[in-house]
């Protein structure tokens, strides 16, 4: 690690209700995360990303928050997590904490006062109240769509009883958006901010960063939030990545920069890639999820144009690349790249879906994980993939709870296929993960990669991921430099990196590695390299 801890650290996503259950609920919480963290210090990762945790009504598990200063009792409470945070210290870990600045929940104590206060008042200000258009106030005050199906406006009744205002959600009616142009607003964030910093935690992850400022005119944008925020003509969205967001987050950095220990904010902001910098400049953000490489398919041109991206976007504003294959959005990348080429994805898979070659897809997320892993900058890793965890892909549709299966009256999977609780003991009830239950039930497959059976086989996904991060350490990849190595076959992509040479084969044949590197020391290979051939599918470090 450098002084500048977060520009190489790897950084491990926990989602709290799946990671693991210490009472028996069925719902993982703090102390189970306390718990485990010799797991996490033996995996060699240095921070935490902790998935909300703070007091919800659970409508987007946890992305609904109600008071963004106290743990919800599913979780624990403060002193478990200063307990956490405690632990997390003692192996060298710092904890980075999720802020959800969009939208609060609609049981937040200022949401409900805003309905009970009426049009025009203070309390109203503080969110997105408009009246409706036409005689009647009948229809929503723009076009506007959630990322959940449907309009991002709901209709509330007044205290008399009558129809009255409109409030925006981007996201679910639980989740009103705040009123950003209220300076009320950003003083009460300064203040979650200064809490969390106070109680020692190393940073955030800022939830749909590129959101929070609205137009103030409030044009017509009849598009799905995830058609990229341009529309044909390269207008932009006016519900997102305005100007106003910078002097902003220049605010917070300041607040941030007022503590020791260097904390740090990374953005979810999901902008069309030549402007992600903008919230990496050297008074803004850290770092920025890179979500390009996630996007791409295995496929070395795409992967390499994805790479390219990545390091000609940040090089204005010398950022790190938060480079990123999975989380708790996206289908898991073991089950992804189970897919044949040119699939397209939604958020999830349903069980009358075409299913994947879950062998295949292993084979390709290790390949591409340890590509990416060798490259300079920070790494992420959601819980699990480290086990080579599949997607839950049969999942009958009782068991989904993310709004957007209900709202679209199930024909969008959701995104509880990669939310499935972690598998710790192949043999243990609820394979490990808690003594009572499971609040989404784990598929068999979990079986064979329970943590367990992945510590003791020495090839394991678990193993490749502990020697990756332990030698990327040791040669200072995440603060090296990146050479494309020219001349290798169609489908081969390779770099150098500190004296590493990191090279995928992305077909399905084995290749013979080229000079100078037909008999280099092999460090670390996600298929055993043998006769000087990079087996199908499969990457390799080698001694440069
Ligand atoms: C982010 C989160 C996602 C959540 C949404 C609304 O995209 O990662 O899980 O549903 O914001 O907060």
């Amino acid at each position: 690690m450098t002084q500048e801890w977060w520009r190489d650290a790897v950084i491990y996503q926990v989602y709290p209700r799946s990671f693991a259950d210490a009472n028996g609920d069925g719902m993982g919480d703090l102390p189970g995360i306390t718990e485990k963290m010799p797991y996490l210090g033996a995996l060699g990762v240095d921070a935490i990303w902790l998935s909300p945790f703070m007091r919800s009504p659970m409508r987007d598990a946890g992305y609904d928050v109600a008071d963004y200063c106290d743990v919800d009792p599913l979780f624990g409470t403060l002193a478990d997590f200063d307990d956490l945070v405690a632990a997390a210290t003692q192996h060298g870990i710092k904890l980075i904490v999720d802020l959800v600045p969009n939208h609060s929940s609609s049981e937040h104590e200022f949401f409900k006062a805003a309905l009970a206060a009426g049009p025009g008042s203070p309390e109203r200000d503080l969110y997105v109240f408009k009246d409706g258009l036409g005689p009647e106030g009948n229809e929503p005050p723009t076009d506007w769509l959630s990322h959940f199906e449907g309009i991002a406006w709901t209709r509330v009744t007044e205290a008399d009883g009558t129809p009255g205002q409109w409030y925006l959600h981007l996201f679910d009616p639980s989740q009103p958006d705040w009123n950003w142009e209220n300076p009320k607003v950003h003083e009460y964030f300064e203040s979650v901010l200064r809490f969390w910093l106070d109680r020692g935690v190393g940073g955030f992850r800022v939830d749909v960063a590129h959101a929070l400022f609205k137009d103030q005119t409030f044009p017509s944008w009849p598009h799905h939030p995830h058609r990229g925020n341009v529309d044909e003509a390269g207008n932009r969205a006016p519900q997102f990545d305005r100007d106003e967001l910078h002097p902003l987050y220049r605010r917070w950095r300041e607040i941030l920069d007022e503590y020791e220990g260097d904390r740090m904010m990374v953005a979810e902001a999901s902008v069309t890639p030549d402007r992600l910098w903008r919230y990496l400049r050297a008074d803004e953000m850290h770092e920025g999820f890179n979500f390009e490489y996630m996007k791409a398919p295995f496929e070395a041109e795409a992967m390499k144009r994805a790479i390219d991206l990545g390091f000609e976007n940040n090089a204005p504003v010398g950022a790190p690349n938060s480079w990123v294959l999975s989380n708790h959005d996206a289908i898991r990348h073991a089950t992804k790249m189970g897919y044949p080429a040119g699939t397209t994805f939604g958020e999830g898979i349903l069980p009358s879906d075409p299913q994947p070659d879950a062998d295949l897809g292993l084979r390709r997320a290790r390949a591409a994980t340890l590509f990416m892993h060798g490259l300079p900058g920070a790494v992420y890793v959601y819980q699990g993939e480290e086990l080579g965890l599949p997607e839950h892909t049969t999942l009958a549709g009782e068991f989904r709870q993310d709004p957007s299966f209900e709202r679209s009256g199930g024909t969008r999977a959701g995104r509880d296929g990669c939310r499935v609780p972690l598998p710790w003991q192949a043999s243990a009830p609820y394979y490990g993960f808690s003594s009572g239950g499971s609040w989404l039930p784990q598929p068999e497959s979990f079986a064979a990669h329970a943590a367990d059976v992945e510590a003791a086989a020495p090839d394991s996904t678990l193993n490749l991921y502990r020697s990756t991060f332990a030698l990327r350490k040791q040669r200072g990849l995440g603060v090296g430099t990146h050479a494309w190595i020219d001349g290798l076959p169609a489908g081969v992509l390779g770099y150098v990196n500190n004296g590493v040479a990191v090279i995928v084969n992305t077909t399905g044949e084995a290749q013979a590695l080229p000079a100078p590197f037909t008999d280099a020391e092999v460090l670390l290979a996600s298929v055993a390299v043998e006769g000087g051939h990079l087996a199908a599918d499969s990457a390799a470090w080698l001694a440069a």
